[in-house]
């Protein structure tokens, strides 16, 4: 059967990436899995991932690349056809990048360079690059345009902006498409237990008082998982788009409480 396109998705076993996964297996894509399913700030994601694929078997179009960005071997077990690269691997938890920045820095820069450095070698249609508002930091104007200041305040953050910084001189240097998108807080089904919304669901649902930090009033704007999807298909197909950082949210912010 001809695919319409060969996709690789890096952290495809976390949240957003197996929804990106659904979508794009049901368009009939040629797929390659990456992760090093870590368990650094929730586990489970190797059964997680298993629970969704197991549902397209049968088309036998995807395949799952167990290993670590840093490490030089991806160059060789990637398909040469790939046409797109969605680039979600990271560690993704602000928390823990307070904990533990000196990982979460080599993790999120070093893994994104060597994937640029394999993308330089074999040339691809597109590259989308999974930023994040924290890149911002505090607002300092709402609403907050991309040419906002960036004044990240946490690791994770810094380490996200990096990724925008090489993924321009990519462009810049070696005309690689690629596209970063800022994404604010997603929630949806199968959502990180590490953050607010999957932590008050589980709260609600167990019938628990809800933990309030600060002093309640700060806003924040959450993003339904389906508008991450459909923007990241967008950034794919949207050549026009490369050499340029992009948020993604809602614009709705509600008062946040973690
Ligand atoms: N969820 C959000 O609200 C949110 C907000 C802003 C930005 N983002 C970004 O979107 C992307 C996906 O977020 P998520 O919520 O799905 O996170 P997640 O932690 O659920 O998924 C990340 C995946 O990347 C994998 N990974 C991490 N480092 C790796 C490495 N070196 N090699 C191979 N695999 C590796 C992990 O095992 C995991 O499966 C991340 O880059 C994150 O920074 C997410």
């Amino acid at each position: 059967m001809k695919k319409n396109r060969n996709i690789l998705i890096a952290g495809e076993a976390g949240f957003i990436g197996t929804h990106l996964f659904e979508t794009l297996i049901q368009e009939n894509n040629y797929i390659e899995i990456i992760d090093n399913f870590n368990q650094c700030y929730y586990s489970g994601k190797e059964e997680n991932l298993a629970s969704i694929t197991q549902n397209y078997e049968i088309l036998k179009d995807y395949k799952v690349i167990k290993v670590d960005l840093l490490d030089k071997s991806i160059y060789g077990k990637i398909a040469d056809e790939i046409d797109i690269i969605f680039h979600l691997a990271a560690h993704a938890g602000v928390q823990y990048s307070m904990l533990n920045a000196v990982q979460v820095t080599r993790n999120n820069i070093g893994g994104f360079v060597n994937l640029l450095e394999f993308v330089r070698k074999k040339g691809i249609k597109k590259l989308v690059y999974a930023s994040s508002s924290t890149v911002y930091g505090n607002p300092i104007y709402t609403p907050v345009d991309e040419d906002h200041p960036k004044n990240s305040i946490c690791p994770y953050g810094l380490s996200k902006l990096c990724g925008e910084i090489y993924a321009d001189y990519f462009f810049r240097e070696y005309s690689i498409p690629i596209t970063s998108l800022r994404f604010y807080s997603v929630y949806g089904p199968r959502g990180r237990p590490d953050m607010v919304a999957g932590k008050f669901f589980d709260l609600v649902l167990q019938n628990k008082e809800l933990m309030i930090y600060g002093d309640g009033e700060q806003l924040r704007d959450f993003t339904y998982i389906s508008d991450i999807i459909n923007g990241l298909i967008l950034a794919s197909e949207k050549r026009e788009s490369s050499g340029q950082a992009f948020n993604l949210g809602w614009s709705n912010p509600k008062v946040l409480i973690n």
